[in-house]
Protein backbone atom coordinates (compact mmCIF):
# COMPACT_ATOMS: atom_id res chain seq x y z
CA UNK A 1 0.00 0.00 0.00
CA UNK A 2 1.33 3.32 -0.81
CA UNK A 3 0.33 6.98 -0.08
CA UNK A 4 -1.89 8.73 -2.56
CA UNK A 5 -1.69 12.18 -1.51
CA UNK A 6 0.61 14.75 0.36
CA UNK A 7 0.90 14.78 4.09
CA UNK A 8 1.18 17.82 6.10
CA UNK A 9 2.81 17.72 9.89
CA UNK A 10 2.62 20.42 13.28
CA UNK A 11 3.70 20.48 16.31
CA UNK A 12 2.07 21.89 18.75
CA UNK A 13 1.99 23.19 22.99
CA UNK A 14 5.11 22.98 25.20
CA UNK A 15 7.82 21.29 23.35
CA UNK A 16 10.25 18.20 24.50
CA UNK A 17 13.80 16.99 24.06
CA UNK A 18 12.10 14.20 21.39
CA UNK A 19 9.15 15.76 19.69
CA UNK A 20 11.61 16.09 16.72
CA UNK A 21 12.00 12.39 16.41
CA UNK A 22 8.39 12.18 15.91
CA UNK A 23 8.43 14.62 13.33
CA UNK A 24 11.39 12.84 11.61
CA UNK A 25 9.31 9.58 12.27
CA UNK A 26 6.12 11.16 10.16
CA UNK A 27 8.52 12.54 7.77
CA UNK A 28 10.62 9.55 6.93
CA UNK A 29 7.80 7.29 6.90
CA UNK A 30 5.57 9.44 4.38
CA UNK A 31 8.34 9.69 2.25
CA UNK A 32 9.41 5.83 2.56
CA UNK A 33 5.50 5.27 1.94
CA UNK A 34 5.26 7.31 -1.02
CA UNK A 35 4.06 10.61 0.19
CA UNK A 36 4.92 13.23 -3.01
CA UNK A 37 5.37 16.28 -0.45
CA UNK A 38 5.79 16.11 3.33
CA UNK A 39 4.89 19.64 4.59
CA UNK A 40 5.38 21.07 7.74
CA UNK A 41 3.40 23.83 9.45
CA UNK A 42 4.75 26.80 10.80
CA UNK A 43 3.82 27.62 14.90
CA UNK A 44 1.46 24.26 14.36
CA UNK A 45 -2.67 25.09 12.96
CA UNK A 46 -2.32 28.84 13.96
CA UNK A 47 0.39 29.66 11.62
CA UNK A 48 -0.81 27.58 8.78
CA UNK A 49 -4.09 29.80 9.01
CA UNK A 50 -2.06 32.26 7.97
CA UNK A 51 -0.32 30.24 5.27
CA UNK A 52 3.35 29.68 7.21
CA UNK A 53 4.39 26.24 5.72
CA UNK A 54 7.43 24.44 4.44
CA UNK A 55 8.19 21.74 2.55
CA UNK A 56 10.03 19.71 4.65
CA UNK A 57 12.31 18.07 2.02
CA UNK A 58 13.96 21.68 1.66
CA UNK A 59 14.72 21.20 5.28
CA UNK A 60 15.67 17.41 5.26
CA UNK A 61 17.93 16.91 3.05
CA UNK A 62 20.38 14.32 4.37
CA UNK A 63 20.58 10.90 6.40
CA UNK A 64 22.21 13.73 8.40
CA UNK A 65 20.17 16.56 8.46
CA UNK A 66 17.89 13.56 9.85
CA UNK A 67 20.20 12.28 12.70
CA UNK A 68 21.05 15.46 13.88
CA UNK A 69 16.92 16.44 13.70
CA UNK A 70 16.61 13.18 15.99
CA UNK A 71 18.60 14.87 18.86
CA UNK A 72 17.57 18.83 18.04
CA UNK A 73 15.69 18.97 21.22
CA UNK A 74 11.94 22.19 20.65
CA UNK A 75 9.99 22.09 18.26
CA UNK A 76 11.69 22.53 14.97
CA UNK A 77 8.50 23.22 13.48
CA UNK A 78 7.77 26.15 15.87
CA UNK A 79 4.82 25.95 18.18
CA UNK A 80 1.24 27.53 19.82
CA UNK A 81 -1.05 27.05 21.84
CA UNK A 82 -4.22 28.04 19.66
CA UNK A 83 -7.85 26.74 20.45
CA UNK A 84 -9.96 26.11 18.12
CA UNK A 85 -13.91 27.20 17.73
CA UNK A 86 -16.17 24.36 17.56
CA UNK A 87 -16.87 22.64 14.17
CA UNK A 88 -19.96 24.14 12.42
CA UNK A 89 -20.57 23.92 8.88
CA UNK A 90 -19.69 27.58 8.00
CA UNK A 91 -17.27 28.23 10.51
CA UNK A 92 -14.74 30.69 9.16
CA UNK A 93 -11.69 29.49 10.71
CA UNK A 94 -12.50 25.89 9.53
CA UNK A 95 -13.42 26.78 5.65
CA UNK A 96 -9.85 28.34 5.50
CA UNK A 97 -7.58 25.38 6.59
CA UNK A 98 -10.23 22.96 4.63
CA UNK A 99 -9.15 25.65 1.85
CA UNK A 100 -5.39 25.57 2.15
CA UNK A 101 -5.19 21.85 2.69
CA UNK A 102 -6.79 21.73 -0.24
CA UNK A 103 -4.71 23.86 -2.45
CA UNK A 104 -1.50 21.84 -1.18
CA UNK A 105 -3.32 18.53 -2.05
CA UNK A 106 -3.24 17.56 1.54
CA UNK A 107 -4.61 13.89 2.31
CA UNK A 108 -2.97 13.31 5.59
CA UNK A 109 -2.76 15.69 8.34
CA UNK A 110 -0.50 14.99 11.43
CA UNK A 111 -0.38 17.05 15.17
CA UNK A 112 2.34 16.31 17.51
CA UNK A 113 0.72 17.29 20.84
CA UNK A 114 -0.85 16.82 24.24
CA UNK A 115 -4.13 17.13 25.46
CA UNK A 116 -4.65 20.38 24.08
CA UNK A 117 -3.72 19.25 20.94
CA UNK A 118 -5.59 16.62 20.62
CA UNK A 119 -8.29 19.02 20.58
CA UNK A 120 -7.45 20.11 17.13
CA UNK A 121 -7.68 16.99 15.82
CA UNK A 122 -10.93 16.17 17.43
CA UNK A 123 -12.16 19.20 16.05
CA UNK A 124 -10.67 18.87 12.60
CA UNK A 125 -11.57 15.31 11.84
CA UNK A 126 -15.64 16.34 13.59
CA UNK A 127 -15.29 19.15 10.86
CA UNK A 128 -13.71 16.44 7.92
CA UNK A 129 -17.07 14.78 8.44
CA UNK A 130 -19.38 16.94 8.42
CA UNK A 131 -18.11 18.52 4.82
CA UNK A 132 -17.46 14.72 3.90
CA UNK A 133 -13.74 14.90 3.07
CA UNK A 134 -11.32 12.25 3.13
CA UNK A 135 -8.13 14.09 4.69
CA UNK A 136 -7.37 11.84 7.35
CA UNK A 137 -6.24 13.74 10.63
CA UNK A 138 -4.03 12.05 13.44
CA UNK A 139 -3.09 12.61 16.46
CA UNK A 140 0.31 12.04 17.59
CA UNK A 141 1.08 12.08 21.27
CA UNK A 142 3.87 13.88 23.30
CA UNK A 143 3.92 15.98 26.43
CA UNK A 144 6.88 15.72 29.13
CA UNK A 145 4.25 16.12 31.72
CA UNK A 146 2.61 12.30 31.02
CA UNK A 147 -0.69 13.50 31.47
CA UNK A 148 -2.94 12.13 28.20
CA UNK A 149 -4.78 9.54 29.15
CA UNK A 150 -5.13 5.73 27.58
CA UNK A 151 -1.18 6.09 26.49
CA UNK A 152 0.90 4.18 28.86
CA UNK A 153 3.13 7.14 28.46
CA UNK A 154 4.06 9.89 26.46
CA UNK A 155 7.25 10.70 24.77
CA UNK A 156 8.87 13.45 25.97
CA UNK A 157 8.70 12.24 29.78
CA UNK A 158 11.10 9.52 29.68
CA UNK A 159 13.63 11.77 28.75
CA UNK A 160 12.47 15.08 31.05
CA UNK A 161 12.38 12.23 34.09
CA UNK A 162 16.02 11.24 32.86
CA UNK A 163 17.39 14.29 33.50
CA UNK A 164 15.20 15.52 36.24
CA UNK A 165 16.20 12.23 38.21
CA UNK A 166 20.16 13.19 36.98
CA UNK A 167 20.19 17.22 38.35
CA UNK A 168 18.38 15.78 41.44
CA UNK A 169 20.96 13.46 42.51
CA UNK A 170 23.74 16.25 41.40
CA UNK A 171 21.95 18.88 43.43
CA UNK A 172 21.30 16.32 46.40
CA UNK A 173 25.90 15.65 46.02
CA UNK A 174 26.18 20.09 45.82
CA UNK A 175 24.07 19.96 49.33
CA UNK A 176 26.54 18.00 51.16
CA UNK A 177 29.43 20.14 51.00
CA UNK A 178 28.87 22.37 54.35
CA UNK A 179 28.44 21.68 57.41
CA UNK A 180 25.43 23.72 58.28
CA UNK A 181 21.34 23.38 57.78
CA UNK A 182 20.06 24.44 54.24
CA UNK A 183 17.17 23.34 52.62
CA UNK A 184 16.80 23.00 49.07
CA UNK A 185 13.28 23.04 46.99
CA UNK A 186 13.17 21.77 43.41
CA UNK A 187 10.54 23.15 41.19
CA UNK A 188 9.38 20.69 38.51
CA UNK A 189 7.03 21.22 35.82
CA UNK A 190 3.78 18.56 34.86
CA UNK A 191 0.76 21.21 35.60
CA UNK A 192 -1.79 19.66 37.48
CA UNK A 193 -0.52 16.25 36.84
CA UNK A 194 2.75 14.85 38.96
CA UNK A 195 4.73 12.45 36.72
CA UNK A 196 6.96 14.58 36.57
CA UNK A 197 7.77 15.33 39.93
CA UNK A 198 7.38 11.96 41.20
CA UNK A 199 10.39 11.52 38.91
CA UNK A 200 13.07 12.76 41.36
CA UNK A 201 12.76 9.44 43.17
CA UNK A 202 14.79 7.98 40.38
CA UNK A 203 17.32 10.17 41.84
CA UNK A 204 17.70 7.56 44.86
CA UNK A 205 20.13 4.44 44.70
CA UNK A 206 23.23 2.72 45.90
CA UNK A 207 25.08 6.21 45.96
CA UNK A 208 22.53 8.95 46.54
CA UNK A 209 19.69 8.90 49.21
CA UNK A 210 16.94 11.01 46.77
CA UNK A 211 15.03 13.72 47.04
CA UNK A 212 13.83 13.81 51.08
CA UNK A 213 10.13 14.81 50.54
CA UNK A 214 8.04 14.86 46.77
CA UNK A 215 4.89 16.98 46.48
CA UNK A 216 2.73 16.45 44.03
CA UNK A 217 -0.56 18.55 42.78
CA UNK A 218 -2.81 15.04 42.92
CA UNK A 219 -2.61 15.72 47.46
CA UNK A 220 -3.65 18.97 48.97
CA UNK A 221 -0.76 20.71 50.02
CA UNK A 222 -0.54 21.79 53.67
CA UNK A 223 1.65 24.85 54.37
CA UNK A 224 1.80 24.14 58.27
CA UNK A 225 2.48 20.31 57.90
CA UNK A 226 5.23 21.33 55.48
CA UNK A 227 7.41 23.54 57.51
CA UNK A 228 6.90 20.76 60.61
CA UNK A 229 8.12 17.58 58.17
CA UNK A 230 11.10 19.79 57.25
CA UNK A 231 11.62 20.78 61.13
CA UNK A 232 11.80 17.15 62.23
CA UNK A 233 14.12 16.14 58.67
CA UNK A 234 16.31 18.75 59.95
CA UNK A 235 16.75 16.84 63.40
CA UNK A 236 18.55 14.50 61.60
CA UNK A 237 20.25 15.66 58.73
CA UNK A 238 21.88 18.85 57.49
CA UNK A 239 20.80 19.40 53.89
CA UNK A 240 17.22 18.59 53.14
CA UNK A 241 16.09 18.58 48.96
CA UNK A 242 12.78 18.82 48.40
CA UNK A 243 10.94 18.40 45.22
CA UNK A 244 7.48 20.27 44.58
CA UNK A 245 5.99 20.40 41.36
CA UNK A 246 4.83 22.95 40.01
CA UNK A 247 0.66 22.74 40.09
CA UNK A 248 0.58 21.57 44.30
CA UNK A 249 -2.43 23.73 45.48
CA UNK A 250 -3.51 24.39 49.19
CA UNK A 251 -6.92 23.24 50.76
CA UNK A 252 -9.06 26.03 48.84
CA UNK A 253 -7.50 25.30 45.51
CA UNK A 254 -5.15 28.10 44.87
CA UNK A 255 -1.12 26.94 43.80
CA UNK A 256 1.04 27.91 45.87
CA UNK A 257 2.88 29.52 43.03
CA UNK A 258 0.12 32.12 43.22
CA UNK A 259 1.11 32.75 47.19
CA UNK A 260 3.98 34.67 45.85
CA UNK A 261 3.08 36.16 42.91
CA UNK A 262 0.48 36.76 40.44
CA UNK A 263 0.54 34.12 38.02
CA UNK A 264 -0.72 36.83 34.82
CA UNK A 265 -2.02 36.16 31.59
CA UNK A 266 -4.07 32.75 30.77
CA UNK A 267 -3.24 30.47 27.53
CA UNK A 268 -5.94 29.79 25.26
CA UNK A 269 -6.70 26.69 26.81
CA UNK A 270 -7.15 28.73 30.69
CA UNK A 271 -3.68 27.77 31.54
CA UNK A 272 -1.46 29.92 33.52
CA UNK A 273 2.58 29.40 33.65
CA UNK A 274 3.30 27.76 37.15
CA UNK A 275 6.28 29.62 38.36
CA UNK A 276 6.91 30.19 41.82
CA UNK A 277 5.88 28.21 44.63
CA UNK A 278 9.66 26.38 45.16
CA UNK A 279 10.84 30.34 45.46
CA UNK A 280 8.06 30.84 47.97
CA UNK A 281 8.29 27.85 50.06
CA UNK A 282 12.07 28.52 49.84
CA UNK A 283 11.51 32.53 51.27
CA UNK A 284 8.83 31.09 53.38
CA UNK A 285 11.66 28.26 55.27
CA UNK A 286 14.09 31.43 55.78
CA UNK A 287 11.01 33.53 57.54
CA UNK A 288 9.49 31.01 59.40
CA UNK A 289 12.86 28.28 59.98
CA UNK A 290 15.95 30.52 59.43
CA UNK A 291 18.30 28.37 57.68
CA UNK A 292 19.78 28.95 54.17
CA UNK A 293 17.59 28.04 52.11
CA UNK A 294 17.43 28.00 48.13
CA UNK A 295 14.87 27.45 45.35
CA UNK A 296 15.80 25.75 41.92
CA UNK A 297 13.60 25.77 39.07
CA UNK A 298 13.90 23.31 36.43
CA UNK A 299 11.76 25.58 33.95
CA UNK A 300 12.30 24.99 30.47
CA UNK A 301 15.87 22.99 31.17
CA UNK A 302 13.76 19.86 31.72
CA UNK A 303 11.92 19.66 28.28
CA UNK A 304 15.12 20.90 26.15
CA UNK A 305 17.76 19.19 27.90
CA UNK A 306 18.50 16.57 24.50
CA UNK A 307 21.98 16.30 25.83
CA UNK A 308 20.80 13.59 27.99
CA UNK A 309 17.85 12.00 26.31
CA UNK A 310 16.50 8.78 27.03
CA UNK A 311 16.92 6.25 24.10
CA UNK A 312 13.81 4.22 24.63
CA UNK A 313 12.19 7.70 24.76
CA UNK A 314 13.46 9.43 21.07
CA UNK A 315 13.46 5.61 19.90
CA UNK A 316 9.17 5.76 21.19
CA UNK A 317 8.82 9.50 19.95
CA UNK A 318 9.88 7.97 16.44
CA UNK A 319 7.64 5.06 16.69
CA UNK A 320 4.90 6.89 17.52
CA UNK A 321 5.34 9.57 14.25
CA UNK A 322 5.78 6.37 12.18
CA UNK A 323 2.42 4.55 13.66
CA UNK A 324 0.83 7.49 13.05
CA UNK A 325 1.61 7.74 9.03
CA UNK A 326 0.81 3.92 9.07
CA UNK A 327 -2.54 4.06 10.77
CA UNK A 328 -3.26 7.12 8.22
CA UNK A 329 -2.53 5.40 5.29
CA UNK A 330 -4.49 2.43 5.88
CA UNK A 331 -7.70 4.62 6.45
CA UNK A 332 -7.55 5.64 9.93
CA UNK A 333 -9.01 9.36 11.14
CA UNK A 334 -9.83 10.83 14.37
CA UNK A 335 -7.49 8.62 16.38
CA UNK A 336 -4.43 9.18 18.27
CA UNK A 337 -1.36 6.74 18.44
CA UNK A 338 -0.83 5.46 21.60
CA UNK A 339 1.74 3.55 23.37
CA UNK A 340 1.20 -0.37 25.20
CA UNK A 341 2.99 -1.67 27.71
CA UNK A 342 2.95 -5.29 26.73
CA UNK A 343 6.11 -6.32 29.67
CA UNK A 344 8.10 -4.75 31.98
CA UNK A 345 11.15 -7.29 32.51
CA UNK A 346 12.20 -6.89 29.71
CA UNK A 347 10.58 -3.63 28.68
CA UNK A 348 8.24 -4.04 25.50
CA UNK A 349 5.88 -1.64 24.56
CA UNK A 350 3.82 -1.25 21.23
CA UNK A 351 1.83 1.30 19.04
CA UNK A 352 -1.86 0.93 18.85
CA UNK A 353 -4.41 3.50 18.28
CA UNK A 354 -7.32 5.17 20.12
CA UNK A 355 -10.04 7.54 19.67
CA UNK A 356 -9.11 10.86 19.86
CA UNK A 357 -12.45 12.03 21.45
CA UNK A 358 -11.59 10.40 24.55
CA UNK A 359 -8.31 11.56 24.96
CA UNK A 360 -8.55 15.05 24.17
CA UNK A 361 -8.63 17.65 26.76
CA UNK A 362 -8.30 15.24 29.71
CA UNK A 363 -5.53 15.34 32.25
CA UNK A 364 -4.71 11.69 33.44
CA UNK A 365 -3.34 12.00 37.31
CA UNK A 366 -0.90 10.42 39.38
CA UNK A 367 -3.37 7.27 40.87
CA UNK A 368 -3.96 7.57 44.61
CA UNK A 369 -2.30 4.79 44.82
CA UNK A 370 1.37 5.53 43.70
CA UNK A 371 1.90 8.17 46.09
CA UNK A 372 2.15 7.15 50.00
CA UNK A 373 -0.02 6.98 52.86
CA UNK A 374 1.14 10.69 54.30
CA UNK A 375 1.17 12.39 50.72
CA UNK A 376 4.68 13.20 50.36
CA UNK A 377 6.63 10.55 47.92
CA UNK A 378 6.09 8.32 45.45
CA UNK A 379 5.94 4.51 45.88
CA UNK A 380 8.14 1.62 44.62
CA UNK A 381 5.59 0.92 42.01
CA UNK A 382 5.20 4.24 40.77
CA UNK A 383 8.98 4.32 40.38
CA UNK A 384 8.99 0.32 38.39
CA UNK A 385 7.01 2.27 36.04
CA UNK A 386 9.06 5.15 35.01
CA UNK A 387 12.55 3.27 35.27
CA UNK A 388 12.16 1.59 32.51
CA UNK A 389 11.32 4.78 30.21
CA UNK A 390 14.72 6.36 31.25
CA UNK A 391 16.92 3.99 30.40
CA UNK A 392 20.12 4.18 28.02
CA UNK A 393 21.16 7.59 26.02
CA UNK A 394 21.34 9.16 22.70
CA UNK A 395 25.34 10.84 22.30
CA UNK A 396 24.54 14.29 20.83
CA UNK A 397 26.61 15.49 17.82
CA UNK A 398 29.41 17.01 19.39
CA UNK A 399 30.82 19.97 17.30
CA UNK A 400 33.39 22.78 18.38
CA UNK A 401 32.58 21.11 22.06
CA UNK A 402 28.86 21.61 21.74
CA UNK A 403 26.07 19.28 20.61
CA UNK A 404 24.86 20.69 17.24
CA UNK A 405 21.33 21.08 16.30
CA UNK A 406 19.17 21.55 12.59
CA UNK A 407 17.68 24.54 12.43
CA UNK A 408 15.19 25.70 9.30
CA UNK A 409 17.61 26.35 6.88
CA UNK A 410 15.87 29.87 6.03
CA UNK A 411 13.49 31.46 7.92
CA UNK A 412 10.93 32.54 5.51
CA UNK A 413 7.62 31.92 6.35
CA UNK A 414 6.69 30.24 3.33
CA UNK A 415 7.89 28.00 0.69
O1 LIG B 1 2.80 21.24 28.46
C1 LIG B 1 4.03 21.02 29.02
C2 LIG B 1 4.51 22.16 29.87
O2 LIG B 1 5.92 22.15 29.78
C3 LIG B 1 4.02 22.12 31.31
O3 LIG B 1 4.74 21.26 32.11
C4 LIG B 1 4.18 23.56 31.70
O4 LIG B 1 3.34 23.92 32.77
C5 LIG B 1 3.77 24.26 30.46
O5 LIG B 1 4.09 23.41 29.39
C6 LIG B 1 4.44 25.57 30.25
O6 LIG B 1 3.91 26.14 29.11
P1 LIG B 1 4.56 27.31 28.27
O7 LIG B 1 5.71 26.74 27.53
O8 LIG B 1 3.46 27.70 27.32
O9 LIG B 1 4.94 28.37 29.22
Amino acid sequence: MRMNGNAIVGQSGGPTAVINSSLVGVYKTARDLGAPTVYGMLNGVQGLLSERYVDLSNHIQSDLDIELLKRTPSSFLGSCRFKLPEPELGNEVFEKIFEILKKLDIRYFFYIGGNDSMDTIKKLSDYAELIHSSIRFMGVPKTIDNDLDVTDHTPGFGSAAKYIASITKEIIRDGLVYDIDSVTIIEIMGRNAGWLAGAAALAKGEDCEGPDLIFLPEVEFDMELFMDKVRELQKTKKSVVIAVSEGIRLADGRYVAELGADLGREDAFGHKILTGAATYLSREIGRQIGCKSRAIEFNTLQRCASHIVSRVDITEAFQVGGAAVKAAMEGQTGKMVTLKRVSDDPYICVTDTFDVHKIANVEKKVPREWINESGDYVTEAFEHYVRPLIQAELTPMMVDGLPRHLTLRDKAHKN
